[in-house]
């Protein structure tokens, strides 16, 4: 029976070629939106015509108490489109940048960035992984910047570490369902993310290039593929674990 994959965050950016990469894997795939309902469904249809079932449906992780919603609405989809399959794989994706000086940050965005980055993801895992079938997998996105330091990306990064801590706590837990939970921790990718600001900003660009041993910022398909793998048995023995994707930043 085929797999089935989630992918918060899948209408567009990484979560988009995510999506992507899984489905070339032969997985099945249920993307999620925030607000790009009509960018969701173009990737659906994309999906669909390669011939993979494939489903959108909206998660806000600013609107914590919607969580609580969630998994019936999943459940029903999943009834209804996916035959009543289980999910396989959850790709926790979703999320959104800003440059915060420490100085100036307040509590309601440390709020919002813990609801998105962290609270969101640990709720979100923990009520999904009862619809989830024993052999499967999380992937959570982290990024570059729990390693090395950008400033004003005191608050998002300390979540995403927050986030790395417990992909360790999920292996250990789950792995007796034969669940892994690995973390990929993306370099700077020219996308929308945090106002486009690589894409917007030529200096920006230039600057994180000459950071990195490759010599160029990442694009979106630098990343899905890797996920995917980690969406296989290609990764069966892969657990636990931070992979970081960004071309070697600051090594
Ligand atoms: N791009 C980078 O440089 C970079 C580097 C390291 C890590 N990352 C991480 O990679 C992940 C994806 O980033 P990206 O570059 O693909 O960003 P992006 O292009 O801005 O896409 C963000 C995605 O997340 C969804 N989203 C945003 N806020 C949400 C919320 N409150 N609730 C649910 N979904 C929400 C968006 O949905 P809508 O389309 O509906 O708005 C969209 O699908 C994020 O976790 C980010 O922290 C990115």
């Amino acid at each position: 029976m085929k797999k089935i994959a989630l992918v918060t965050g899948g209408s567009r950016g990484l979560g988009k070629d995510m999506a992507q990469a899984i489905a070339a894997k032969g997985l099945d795939v249920v993307v999620t939106w925030q607000s790009g309902e009509q960018a969701a469904g173009e990737v659906v249809s994309k999906l669909e015509q390669a011939g993979t079932v494939a489903a959108a449906i909206q998660l806000d992780l600013l609107k914590f108490d919607s969580l609580d919603d969630f998994a019936p609405r999943l459940q029903r989809l999943l009834d209804d489109k996916f035959g009543g399959r289980k999910l396989d794989f959850l790709v926790n994706n979703a999320g959104m940048g800003a440059t915060i000086p420490m100085a100036q940050a307040t509590a309601a965005q440390f709020d919002d960035f813990m609801n998105v980055h962290f609270k969101g993801v640990y709720f979100l895992t923990q009520k999904l992984l009862p619809l989830m079938n024993d052999g499967g997998g999380i992937v959570n996105i982290s990024t570059g910047t729990t390693r090395f330091c950008l400033p004003g990306y005191s608050i998002y990064a300390s979540m995403k570490g927050a986030i790395e801590v417990l992909t360790r706590y999920i292996a250990k837990e789950f792995g007796r369902r034969g669940i892994r939970a690995n973390v990929v921790a993306p370099g700077p990718i020219e996308t929308d993310f945090n106002g486009a600001a690589i894409r917007s900003n030529p200096q920006l660009k230039e600057r994180l290039s000459g950071m990195t041993s490759l010599g160029r910022v990442g694009q979106a398909d630098d990343i899905g593929s890797v996920v995917a793998f980690l969406c296989s048995d290609e990764s069966k023995w892969v657990n636990g674990q931070r992979i970081e994707v960004s071309g070697g930043i600051n090594i």
